[in-house]
């Protein structure tokens, strides 16, 4: 019967036309709702932080080229609690074989701590574009800065002031963006790092320190602590340091470093963390001994096995596989 054909052909139209009716506006207030949270959130991560845009550029050290800056990481709400000091992990680096495995570890970890901004400095002419990746891609607010260590020391004989140019760019660029709160740690790219001493680091008010495992013959360095006090330093090379410690022992407060616009770390080799102490101008007093008065070792300076750079053996046989590929990844 015709008019039953037209009358169902009618009822199926209606009833789909209501049923994508439904879904659109489902769909659209999905939508909406979603895209209002990435905003909150982005404005969450911005305000949290106290940062009400993007840090500039201004880095006027010579020889040091700010590259690039993400404020908001990829799993946000991951990254960021209200209540805790943001701790700026400051770690030079230089090209060899393992600085890609090094970055990828230290960057694996820092992922997991909350509040932290990773200001990656190279001891380079230029960015180098696998660090860049390799940092990029742990989805953390970091800042890549290139510092080379200038000429003078290069060509001196000798040990050499390993990461100094490096470290004091990234010092720099929190002076020229007016950082005044949270706390800096200068974090090698070789050392292994327990993810606890980050909440050490975030509790130094002024100047905090703690030990490190395997510096030295004595396998050991630590600040001596005596009924809560700090007495001394446990350290196989004294070497008439006021403060015989290991760059990976201690954290500065930036509301107490801003006190010192123009403190830098020397250039001299082996004197580096004491002469940078030493210039925050405290006593063993004003030390708070962290990492429960000093019991607990929470980093290590591990000395990764160095590597000679790679025989790159690849012959005609290879064009047209992958190897060719790898062999630009290393060095
Ligand atoms: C030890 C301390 O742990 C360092 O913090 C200190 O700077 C160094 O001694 C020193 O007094 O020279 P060590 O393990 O002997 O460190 O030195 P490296 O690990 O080779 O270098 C320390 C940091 O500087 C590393 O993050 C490294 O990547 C970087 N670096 C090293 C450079 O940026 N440029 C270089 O030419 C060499
Ligand atoms: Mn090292």
């Amino acid at each position: 019967m015709n008019w039953l054909r037209v009358a169902k052909a009618r009822y199926v139209t209606r009833k789909s036309f209501i049923l994508f009716l439904l879904f659109t506006v489902c769909s659209l207030s999905v939508l909406i709702g979603q895209s209002s949270k990435i905003r909150q959130l982005k404005n969450l991560v911005v305000n949290r932080r106290g940062l009400k845009a993007a840090p500039t550029a201004d880095v006027d050290q010579e020889n040091t080229q700010y590259y690039a800056y993400i404020p908001v990481p990829r799993k946000t709400e991951e990254f960021f609690d209200d209540l805790s000091p943001t701790v700026y992990v400051i770690t030079p680096t230089f090209r060899r074989p393992e600085q890609i495995p090094e970055l990828t570890r230290l960057g694996q970890t820092l992922r997991q701590v909350k509040n932290l901004h990773w200001i990656v400095a190279e001891d380079a002419q230029v960015l180098t574009p696998v660090v860049r990746t390799t940092v990029e891609k742990m989805g953390i607010p970091y800042t890549l800065l290139v510092a080379p260590m200038p000429d003078e020391y290069i060509s001196k004989p000798g040990h050499k002031p390993r990461g100094v140019s490096n470290r004091n760019a990234a010092l720099q660029w929190l002076r020229s963006n007016n950082i005044t709160e949270g706390v800096i740690y200068f974090a090698d790219d070789d050392n292994s790092y327990d993810l606890e001493l980050f909440e050490e680091i975030r509790k130094v008010k002024k100047v905090g320190m703690w030990p490190v495992g395997l510096v030295t013959k004595f396998g050991l360095s630590s600040p001596v602590v005596k009924n809560g006090k700090i007495v001394g330093f446990y350290d196989g090379w004294i070497g008439n340091r006021k403060f015989p410690v290991d760059m990976a022992s201690f954290g500065v407060n930036l509301s107490y470093l801003s006190k010192f616009p123009n403190i830098s770390m020397p250039f001299s080799p082996g004197y580096e963390e004491t002469g940078f102490l030493r210039a925050l101008n405290i006593t063993k007093d004003d030390i708070e001994p962290l990492a429960e008065n000093c019991t607990k070792i929470l980093v290590w300076h591990t000395q990764t096995k160095k590597s000679k750079p790679a025989e790159k053996a690849a012959g005609a046989k290879h064009n047209n596989t992958n190897i060719p590929f790898l062999l630009d990844q290393i060095l």
